[in-house]
């Protein structure tokens, strides 16, 4: 029996396509303007690497900002929640999860079971997020995906003082224009972010226990500066952390189909 979950983001869309308990196929592209749109298009290449048509797919549930929109979803649940299972199905002994995307940072607090206990988020502003690291580094010219190991050649890392994005993407310019390396900047961006989430995730209490999930995990410079902030070492996902949404619906999408969810 295949199982799907679709994971429609503020800036990506994901689909997993899961039989027995392992993941079969997966995709990531870029959010389209219309949730449905990005829906079809996701879930169409994931079917379309596993070989399958929707027909094959016994139930989909769907998650993220746009979740309302997937014609194809039996039902919705939220992202914590599904950030929440497919995290301790991936690695049980994790108690909390800290998921950075686009729009939002969340901290998450889940039981031996994956079902989430406590929780916190910022979606007030742009300033703990990955779109916040995305404008920073147009400014700068430098590629998302380098910025990990730019991150890790600082030698002297800056300290930001401008919270806001506005602001920073000034400070960042007056930085460079006063001739302050690249990697220093980009460091201490890195730092800055994590010690927001980090305060995020200490409203509801840190556990030892605690992995990254969403696209920003990708960043290693993210990762490392983030681990330094909460002062724990993090739990490093084997799957890519940018599904990790989706797989959690895929897991409940497989509780549905047999009838216990
Ligand atoms: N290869 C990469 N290297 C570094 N950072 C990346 C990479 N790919 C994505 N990101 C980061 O991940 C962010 C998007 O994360 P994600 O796909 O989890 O967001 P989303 O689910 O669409 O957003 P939200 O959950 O807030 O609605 C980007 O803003 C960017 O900072
Ligand atoms: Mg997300």
């Amino acid at each position: 029996m295949f199982i799907a979950g679709c994971d429609i983001g503020s800036l990506s869309a994901k689909a997993v396509i899961m039989k027995d308990d392992c993941i079969v196929a997966s995709s990531v592209i870029f959010a389209r303007p219309e949730p449905g749109e990005s829906a079809r298009v996701v879930m169409g290449d994931a079917l379309e690497k596993a070989g399958l048509t929707m027909e094959d797919i016994s139930c989909c549930v769907g998650t993220g900002y746009g979740r309302n929109g997937i014609p194809f979803a039996r039902t919705v649940e939220s992202e914590i929640t599904c950030h929440g299972k497919a995290a301790q199905w991936l690695k049980p002994q994790v108690r909390m999860v800290i998921d950075i995307g686009g729009q939002d940072a969340k901290a998450i607090r889940i039981d031996e079971t994956g079902k989430v206990v406590r929780y916190a988020y910022n979606d007030r502003c742009a300033s703990g997020t990955g779109r916040f690291l995305e404008i920073m580094a147009a400014s700068m010219g430098v590629d998302l995906d380098a910025m990990g190991d730019i991150s890790s050649q600082a030698k002297s890392p800056v300290s930001l003082s401008n919270q806001c994005v506005v602001f920073a993407e000034t400070e960042i310019i007056s930085l460079i224009n006063a001739g302050r390396e690249l990697p220093d900047i980009v460091n201490g961006l890195h730092k800055a972010l994590s010690h927001r989430v980090a305060s995020l995730a200490r409203s509801i209490e840190l556990d030892s226990e605690i992995t990254m999930t969403g696209g920003v995990a990708k960043n290693q410079g993210m990762f490392d500066a983030l681990q330094d902030a909460l002062g724990v070492k993090l739990v490093r996902m084997d799957t890519d952390p940018q599904i990790i949404g989706a797989v959690g619906a895929a897991l409940l999408a497989g509780q549905k189909a047999a009838g216990n969810g």
